[in-house]
């Protein structure tokens, strides 16, 4: 199957799943307030890298924190590709300095937007074509 359909209605805010596509994890994150504001106040040269690299949005658009998400209204909702850029190990959730995500092989720090702050990894995480066909389900792929 080159899609997936995920039903999000039970995440509240600061609650996260996993799904399997392609053979790859992808993360689902309701993110918190807290998690948003974060990650706008980024500005876009303390990132490492500064493309949104979001599948659904032209391809050098700036990893602003909008640009990565679901979008506006939707602000709260970051879809990613679980997968560190470095050499693919699974990050972990709600770790390491950003807040975000921690890859434990080789220490890789990501913010809560997914973006790559710290250590080896070249390229925030990806955010995979998906769209919302109702007010609770996503559809990735
Ligand atoms: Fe994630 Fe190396 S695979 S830091």
């Amino acid at each position: 199957l080159s899609s997936v359909e995920v039903d999000v209605a039970a995440l509240e805010p600061g609650m996260s799943l996993t799904v399997k596509w392609r053979g790859k994890p992808v993360f689902v994150r309701n993110r918190t307030e807290q998690e948003i504001e974060a990650a706008k106040a980024v500005k876009l040269d303390e990132l490492k890298d500064p493309v949104a690299r979001n599948a659904n949005i032209a391809s050098d658009a700036p990893a602003n924190d909008i640009d990565r998400s679901a979008g506006e209204g939707k602000e709260n909702w970051l879809v990613m590709v679980g997968v560190c850029t470095h050499l693919g190990c699974i990050p972990l959730g709600q770790q390491g300095d950003f807040g975000g995500w921690f890859c434990p092989c080789h220490g890789s720090h990501y913010d809560t937007a997914g973006r790559i702050r710290k250590g080896p990894a070249p390229e925030n995480m990806t955010v995979p074509v998906f769209e919302f066909i109702s007010d609770t389900k996503i559809r990735i792929g």
